[in-house]
C-alpha cells in the first residue's frame, strides 16, 4: 500500500446536510455540502424527511465532489463515512451508499465517529490555519452537540464534559423561536446581539456540576421571561429584541467560558480548538480571543467551511486511519449512539 498519494472520498450524512468531499494527502480538493431547507417551515430537523433528502442528494453531491477535485473513482484509496452519532434514517443513507462504493471499487472502507470528525478537521492542511498541539482540548458546539473533550492523540481522546440536555445550538435556536425569529436563529441572535446590550437583561446561568453543561433551564427561563414581558407591554420583543437578544447570547457566552475556565484549571491544558455551527458566533470568537489575554490560551478556530457539518472532516478522519491501516468490514453497522 502507497502512503505517497493518499486519495480519500469523505461522505457524512448524519443529520440534515448531506456532504462529500475529495482529501489528496491531507489537503482538501472539494468539499460539498447539500443543505436542506425543507425543514426550516418544521423549526427543526425532521428525521423522515432528512433520510430522503439524503436519498435524492448523495449521488449528485459524490458526483459533484469528485468533479470539482478532478478525481476518478479509479484514482480514490479509501471511502471514508460517518458511521455516528446522528439520525439513524440519515446514517444509514451514507453507510450503504459507502458499502457499496468501496465494495464495488474494491477499496477499503473506513468507519468515522463524527465527533472525532469536527475535532480533527483542525488537522485539515489549510494555509494561514496552524494545527494544535497535543495535547489540547476541543470543544464542539453546534444544534446537535456540546462537549468538551481532551485530545491526547488523534485517536486517544476523553470526554470530560457535556450537555445533559440541550445543546447550545439548540439554545440559541429555541431561544430564537420564542422571540419569533426564524430557524436557525442563531446567525441572526449574533447579528443582533452586536446592536443591543448584553447587560440589558440578566439570566441566571444553570448550576452544573463538573464540566458538564445544562441549556434547558436556560430556555424556560427566557419563555416566562418574555410572557411576563408582554403581559405589560405587547411591543416588549419588537422594542427590545437586540437588547433581549445580546443578552442571551452574553449569557449563553458565560456559560461556555466559565467550563473552559474551569477545564483549563483542572486539566493544566491551555490549547483550546472549537468546531461545530456555534463556532461561528462572533460573541464566542471574541471571548476565546479574550481568554488568550486574560487565561493565557491559545485558541483555534478551524476554516468556517470545516466548522459546520461537512464532509473534509471524514475525509480527514479517514487520512488518518488510512495511514494507520484502521479500516471497517462491509457488516459494519451504523451507530445513532456512538462514543467517542
Ligand atoms: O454544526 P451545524 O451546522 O449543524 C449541527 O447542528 O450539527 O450547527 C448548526 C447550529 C444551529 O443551531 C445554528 O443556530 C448555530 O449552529 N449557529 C450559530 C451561528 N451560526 C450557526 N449560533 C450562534 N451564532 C452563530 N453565528
Ligand atoms: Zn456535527
Amino acid at each position: 500500500m502507497s502512503l505517497q498519494n493518499i486519495f480519500i472520498l469523505g461522505i457524512e450524512s448524519s443529520c440534515d446536510d448531506t456532504a462529500a468531499s475529495v482529501m489528496h494527502n491531507g489537503r482538501i480538493l472539494s468539499n460539498v455540502v447539500a443543505n436542506q431547507k425543507i425543514h426550516e417551515e418544521y423549526g427543526g430537523v425532521v428525521p423522515e424527511l432528512a433520510s430522503r433528502a439524503h436519498q435524492q442528494n448523495i449521488v449528485p453531491v459524490v458526483h459533484q465532489a469528485l468533479k470539482k477535485a478532478n478525481v476518478s473513482k479509479e484514482q480514490l484509496n479509501a471511502i471514508a463515512f460517518t458511521k455516528g452519532p446522528g439520525l439513524m434514517g440519515s446514517l444509514l443513507v451514507g453507510t450503504s451508499f459507502a458499502k457499496s462504493l468501496a465494495f464495488g471499487l474494491n477499496i477499503p472502507l473506513i468507519d468515522v465517529n463524527h465527533m472525532q470528525g469536527h475535532i480533527l478537521a483542525h488537522f485539515i492542511d489549510e494555509e494561514g490555519y496552524e494545527k494544535p498541539p497535543l495535547p489540547f482540548m476541543a470543544m464542539t458546539i453546534s444544534g446537535g452537540h456540546t462537549q468538551i473533550v481532551r485530545v491526547d492523540n488523534y485517536f486517544d481522546m476523553t470526554v470530560i464534559g457535556e450537555t445533559i440536555d440541550d445543546a447550545v445550538g439548540e439554545a440559541f435556536d429555541k431561544s430564537g423561536k420564542i422571540l419569533g425569529l426564524g430557524y436557525p436563529a442563531g446567525p441572526e441572535i449574533d447579528k443582533r446581539a452586536k446592536l443591543g446590550n448584553p447587560k440589558a437583561f440578566k439570566f441566571t446561568k444553570p448550576k452544573v456540576d463538573g464540566l458538564n453543561f445544562s441549556f434547558s433551564g436556560l430556555k424556560t427561563a427566557i419563555l416566562y421571561f418574555v410572557q411576563k414581558e408582554t403581559k405589560t407591554n405587547s411591543n416588549f420583543i419588537e422594542e427590545n429584541l437586540n437588547d433581549i437578544c445580546a443578552s442571551i447570547q452574553h449569557t449563553i457566552i458565560g456559560i461556555l467560558i466559565d467550563k473552559l475556565k474551569q477545564a483549563s484549571k483542572e486539566t493544566g491544558i491551555m490549547h483550546i480548538a472549537i468546531g461545530g455551527g456555534v463556532s461561528a458566533n462572533s460573541g464566542i470568537r471574541q471571548a476565546l480571543k479574550d481568554g488568550e489575554k486574560k487565561f493565557g490560551w491559545t485558541t483555534y478556530v478551524p476554516k468556517f467551511e470545516f466548522t459546520t457539518d461537512n464532509a473534509a472532516m471524514i475525509a480527514i478522519v479517514g487520512h488518518l486511519k488510512y495511514l494507520e491501516g484502521d479500516f471497517a468490514q462491509q457488516d459494519v453497522v451504523a451507530s445513532a449512539r456512538l462514543k467517542i
